[in-house]
């Protein structure tokens, strides 16, 4: 019995360390390791800070005993020339698959050929290089390796001007038959930017109602600069501002915070929007100093983005495009 139990127990022993061995070996059925480089256009930013958190959160829960991913995770600092050196390393360093939130979108095309040359799979996120009928770009359709996954902006310019349209005022504030606004818009390439612009106004004037643009300036997504932005509109245009609409909220906290400086009331005498639906906003929303913002799904969007990519690395057919909704926010 004890012979028995004895060569029972150096089976198992055996086993055990060919077990231990062949998990730390990548070529012989162990866990197979995957290089994913990612390129974020700038960590100093609200969203795209909770948005690269997500991923690597998210790859992490992916991880088996036979699959590793190793992210290299980059900060291109808002800087084109060394987003391109960042894709450039991570092809020497031959990534399995490239994440990339592009600094500039006009620069799409070089990085694409680029990834595309060097056989690795590349998604898009965040910002949509677009076509010249601002439609499907030409280096992602019919490409088996590229996609963008995305939020549709013209989405999110809409929901906030219904925001507005919807109040029993309309928006006119000081009942001066107009919507009296100040816009504050995110980095001018960007299609956010643009159609979270155009958009917002759209809702307001398909529904028959008048509007007047006060002001139109770049804040880059930048809190300091909402701030700058909204301060300066209040002292100039003072109760003739009915909205302050903001491209997303980092600016619109910057904007709220100029609202109180100036002893202005959200909902009573001026309105504030944004868009992303920050946890700061959510609670401004919530305690009537915000009147609306609208939700960017930066976990939809991140599971999103890392699922096409472990299709991809798992050679399975992708779509081009992949769109995640945005969602209304207002008072509960
Ligand atoms: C937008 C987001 C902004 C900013 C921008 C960066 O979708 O609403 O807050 O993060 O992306 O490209």
């Amino acid at each position: 019995m004890r012979k028995i139990l004895a060569v029972v127990l150096a089976l198992v022993m055996v086993f055990g360390l060919v077990a231990c061995g062949s998990g730390s070996s990548g070529s012989t059925g162990g866990a197979k390791t995957y290089k994913v480089g990612v390129a974020i256009y700038q960590y100093n930013d609200n969203f795209m800070t909770l948005y690269r958190q997500e991923i690597e959160n998210y790859f992490k829960t992916l991880e088996t005993d036979s699959v590793k991913y190793e992210i290299t995770m980059v900060d291109s600092k808002n800087d084109m020339a060394e987003q391109t050196n960042q894709v450039d390393t991570f092809i020497t360093q031959k990534m399995d698959v490239i994440i990339l939130n592009l600094v500039q979108t006009s620069s799409a095309e070089v990085l694409i050929d680029k990834i595309v040359a060097a056989d690795i799979p590349l998604v898009l996120i965040n910002r949509e290089p677009l076509g010249e009928t601002d439609e499907s770009y030409p280096g992602i359709i019919n490409n088996p390796k590229v996609c963008y996954v995305g939020a549709d902006a013209r989405q999110s310019g809409t929901y906030q001007g219904e925001i507005v349209r919807d109040l029993p005022n309309h928006g006119d504030m000081n009942g001066n038959g107009t919507i009296d606004y100040v816009m504050i818009e995110g980095d001018p390439e960007n299609p956010d930017a643009q159609y979270r612009t155009e958009y917002s106004i759209k809702a307001l004037t398909d529904a028959g109602l008048e509007v007047n643009c006060l002001a139109d300036q770049i804040g880059n997504w930048d809190q300091a600069k909402g701030n700058e932005i909204a301060d300066a509109a209040l002292a100039q245009f003072g109760d003739q501002i009915d909205v302050i609409f903001c491209n997303n909220d980092g600016m619109a906290l910057g904007a709220a915070a100029a609202i109180e400086k100036a002893g202005r009331k959200v909902g009573e005498d001026i309105l504030l929007l944004g868009v992303d639906a920050l946890d700061e906003c959510v609670e401004k929303v919530n305690n009537g100093t915000m009147t609306g913002t609208v939700l960017n799904d930066h976990v939809g969007q991140s599971h999103t983005a890392v699922d096409v990519a472990v299709k991809l690395l798992n050679g399975e057919a992708i779509d081009n495009y992949y769109w995640v909704d945005y969602v209304k926010v207002t008072k509960q």
